[in-house]
């Protein structure tokens, strides 16, 4: 059996200007590039063909109904789930078989459903969970208060204790200070109060504006393709439509309007 390929080696990762400005990459580089995939669990397969790109900088919605196979996707662009076939590129190198530890060292980070925090640590000691990636505690510490306040005030307060808006602030954070270059956000809003979700679309945007690429993956079509530039439909494990967020707007009616799913898509 042949090795699996080494890591790329990506330079962007600490050279994303964290306060905004240069982007070391051209706007049209593709950070992430799935071509073809399909994946299975066991014998089952779940992602049937699934083309997908996300340039430098860009911000793509991930949209569709439950089991639609969008964490599926997103598990194999970080490496958690193996593709049968078909292609993953991370900065135009072939990264089919890099472990997750490889993939999440060279700047690709997860903020998976149901957002990952640490319930029983507070908030300080959920960002110390990111000092692995060489930053020193204060200066983690430092970023996620200056991005979410409310975090400063929570910081010895357990993480689940905290409201579902304020993990997710804290999954957030605790996500950008490893200083990623991609980052995937699996359902942002899931649960949360329409107020709390505007509030964590508006970081989002932020975030993408400081040059970091993101995969938004939501159910409520409306409100990711707001900051999206680009959108991507899945239906049962293939793209059924993408485009910009007014062509993706306009899909989503035509099919779904209406419907009990065009419900489940908020429209
Ligand atoms: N660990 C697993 N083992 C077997 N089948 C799985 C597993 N995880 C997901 N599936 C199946 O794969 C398909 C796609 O699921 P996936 O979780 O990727 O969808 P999703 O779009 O993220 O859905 P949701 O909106 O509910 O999160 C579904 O049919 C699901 O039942
Ligand atoms: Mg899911």
């Amino acid at each position: 059996m042949s090795a699996a390929p080494p890591p790329p080696v990506l330079p962007y990762r600490h050279s994303v200007s964290w306060q905004g400005g240069s982007q070391p990459w051209h706007a049209t580089e593709s950070v992430l590039e799935l071509r073809r995939v399909h994946a299975s669990y066991g014998k089952i397969e779940v992602l049937h063909g699934v083309d997908l790109t996300i340039r430098a900088g860009q911000c793509v919605a991930l949209l569709g109904a439950n089991g639609a196979g969008k964490t599926s996707l997103l598990k194999v662009a970080t490496g958690l789930l193996a593709t049968t076939s078909g292609c993953v590129h991370l900065a135009g190198r072939h990264v089919n078989g890099v472990t997750p530890d490889d993939l999440a060292r060279v700047g690709i980070c997860t903020v998976p459903e149901g957002r990952g925090v640490f319930p029983n640590l507070t908030v300080a000691e959920n960002l110390k969970m990111a000092t692995y990636t060489g930053m020193a505690l204060e200066a983690i510490e430092s970023d996620a208060y200056a991005r979410f306040p409310k975090l400063a005030q929570r910081r010895d307060q357990l993480a689940g204790t905290m409201s579902g808006g304020e993990q997710q602030m804290l999954a957030l954070a605790r996500a950008l200070a490893t200083r990623p270059a991609l980052l995937l956000v699996d359902e942002l809003s899931m649960g949360l109060a329409p107020l709390i979700v505007d509030q964590l679309f508006a970081e989002v945007a932020r975030i993408v504006s400081e040059g970091v690429a993101v995969l938004v993956i939501e159910q409520f079509a409306r409100k990711a393709l707001q900051v999206a530039e680009w959108g991507v439909l899945l239906n049962q494990g293939v793209v059924q439509a993408e485009g910009s967020p007014d062509q993706l707007d306009e899909a989503l009616n035509r099919a779904y309007l209406g419907t009990k799913r065009g419900r489940q898509f908020g429209l």
